[in-house]
């Protein structure tokens, strides 16, 4: 029994790794990696799925987040919107760009599938 479950753990856990990892060769520029830091920080708990396909509180961030207009992008982290916080207690300017510069590296979601699984 014992042995069953360690070999499943090591199943579980081999195809974990894909999500993480990918730092090194991940093309981002400094600025955007700070930006994607602070994502995982202070805006994943809502705008990043917990697993892949899972859903989240808030819309995906991409290029298209704020209209695709930086200016309105800064103004949403700053000022909140009626179900998410303002962050301008909380962040630097220089944080809030840094993530708007990360966002515009992210490709809009692609539509709904059709069929749930
Ligand atoms: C408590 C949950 C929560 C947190 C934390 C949060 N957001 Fe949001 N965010 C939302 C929700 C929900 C919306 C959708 C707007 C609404 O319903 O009020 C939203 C909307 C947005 C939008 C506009 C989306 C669009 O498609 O134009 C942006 C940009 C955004 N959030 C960025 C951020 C960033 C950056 C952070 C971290 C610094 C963050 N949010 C943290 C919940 C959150």
């Amino acid at each position: 029994m014992r042995r069953h479950s360690l070999v499943l753990l090591f199943l579980l856990a081999a195809g974990a790794p894909q999500a993480y990892g990918q730092q090194a060769a991940d093309g981002l520029t400094e600025q955007q990696r700070l930006g994607r830091q602070v994502v995982a920080q202070a805006c994943g708990v809502c705008h990043l799925p917990p697993a892949r396909g899972a859903g989240t509180y808030g819309p995906a961030l991409s290029k298209a987040s704020g209209g695709g207009k930086d200016d309105l992008m800064r103004k949403i982290i700053q000022e909140g919107t009626p179900r998410m916080p303002a962050f301008r207690y909380f962040l630097q300017p220089a944080e809030i760009d840094a993530v708007i510069a990360y966002a515009r590296t992210l490709p809009p979601p692609a539509p709904a599938p059709a069929v749930a699984r």
